[in-house]
């Protein structure tokens, strides 16, 4: 059952950031989710492409021509004064978790399309253009790694990861071939050296800091580092009813101990530690089958690479001895690796200013989140805005953001773009 908030109606003569917020609204239901009961939107689905053709005609009407690169992320450009200038980057994903929220990601997309139409209605060209990006693969929700998107657009990807298959089998380099996009070369999708002054992010909070201080935005400072692994348990599939509890290679209590050993361990850390198994699956898979092995994921992040790998090292001794203890085989595979990642600290300041033009304090804060900023940091300079989201919930179809901080935070980008054309023109 789902426990999406109620939607709100799209009307385009609203302010900047509420037609945003009524936009992510819009695209909580299919055709923009996978399923009807909750919101799902993966990466090369056609919900993620039912997502790109509205998008795109929203992009066409804030006065932006559109392109799809080879790595299926959807970009509008609003030209500066003159043709072919560097450009400003704007954006953040569009796909989401499974039964996950509509604004984690798409507002950032949608409040940097309404930052160009209000700069499109008031007949305003800039000393730079201005590229909205909706990056597709953001969560890695379909695929076992994710921003592959961003990682393409900054010119560090992997064409390798076109082999990664989703849990259906079908190989990225196949989804791309069924989106519209086959023999898809990512590099090609590199942005042009030279040619992006910057990146800014939008993003709801994710957690409660600003909701207990009463601000609506806050500035991020830095982006934790993260790993995701896989583990692999293996013990000996049998018969439920017939094998004696002595005589059984069972992975899953093996598997039982190992996940309650990565919570004493994370919860024991420093520099915001956290660990998290967010999926499990015993094989076969059945009432009356001892599962011949036990797969679960492992996500460690911690605000240095450094605290997040001593937690990795003491998790994985901690799981061979139980693997050694119990005579069951063990797998740990590393499936993704981000280091910490700073946000510019002169734009970061620039922004903060951008943010006090609003009225508001601009609270500075990291982000435990991953966030496409965290890539696209090996392109160009990035700074990143954060909205108040209620309660902090997020990954969670109960996610909601008022309009008037949607409002505000399209005010704070408008702020941060006039400074930055006020800057360059110098
Ligand atoms: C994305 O939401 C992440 O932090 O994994
Ligand atoms: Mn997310
Ligand atoms: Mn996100």
């Amino acid at each position: 059952m789902s426990t999406l908030a109620p939607t709100r109606p799209v009307e385009t003569d609203a302010k900047p950031g509420a037609v945003a917020l009524a936009r992510c609204d819009l695209m909580g239901a299919p055709p923009y989710s996978e399923v009807a009961s909750q919101l799902i939107r993966r990466f090369l689905t056609p919900a993620h492409q039912a997502a790109l053709t509205a998008l795109r005609g929203w992009m066409i009407e804030a006065g932006m021509s559109v392109r799809m690169d080879a790595a299926a992320n959807l970009i509008g450009r609003y030209e500066g004064a003159t043709p072919n200038a560097p450009a400003l980057l704007i954006g953040s994903h569009i796909d989401t978790v499974r039964n996950g929220g509509r604004y984690d990601g798409a507002l950032g997309v949608m409040l940097g399309v309404d930052c160009v139409a209000a700069l499109n209605k008031a007949g305003r060209r800039l000393s730079f253009a201005i590229e909205v990006i909706a990056f597709g693969d953001e969560e890695g929700s379909r695929f076992p790694a994710s921003m592959t998107c961003s990682r393409a657009i900054a010119g560090v990807v992997d064409q390798g990861v076109l082999a990664m298959r989703d849990a259906e089998g079908v190989s990225l380099a196949d989804a791309f071939a069924d989106f519209g996009l086959p023999g898809t070369n990512l590099s090609a999708a590199a942005y042009p050296a030279g040619k992006a002054i910057a990146f800014l992010e939008a993003h709801i909070e994710q957690g409660p800091l600003l909701e207990a201080e009463g601000l609506a935005l806050g500035v991020v400072t830095a982006i934790a580092a993260q790993k995701r692994l896989s583990v692999r348990l293996i013990g000996t599939a049998g018969h439920a009813g017939t094998t004696p509890m002595g005589l059984r290679r069972d992975p899953g209590p093996g598997a039982a101990e190992a996940i309650l050993a990565v919570e004493r361990i994370c919860t024991g850390g420093t520099h915001g530690l956290v660990g998290t198994v967010g999926r499990i699956a015993a094989e076969p898979g059945a009432f009356n089958v001892i599962p011949g092995a036990v797969v679960f994921s492992l996500d460690v992040r911690a605000e240095t690479a450094a605290a997040r790998d001593a937690a990795v090292a003491a998790i994985t001794t901690e799981i061979e001895g139980i693997a050694d203890r119990r005579g069951i085989g063990l797998q740990i595979e590393l499936m993704q690796e981000l280091a910490e990642s700073p946000c510019d600290p002169a734009l970061t300041d620039f922004l903060a200013d951008a943010v006090s033009d609003t009225g508001l304090t601009p609270r500075r804060l990291p982000s435990g989140a991953g966030h496409d900023a965290m890539v696209m940091s090996n392109l160009c300079p990035t700074a990143m805005l954060f909205i108040r989201c209620e309660g902090g919930v997020s990954h969670n179809p109960a996610e909601a953001v008022a309009e008037a901080d949607c409002i505000l935070a399209a005010q704070a980008m408008l702020a941060f773009i006039h400074r930055l054309d006020a800057r360059l023109a110098a």
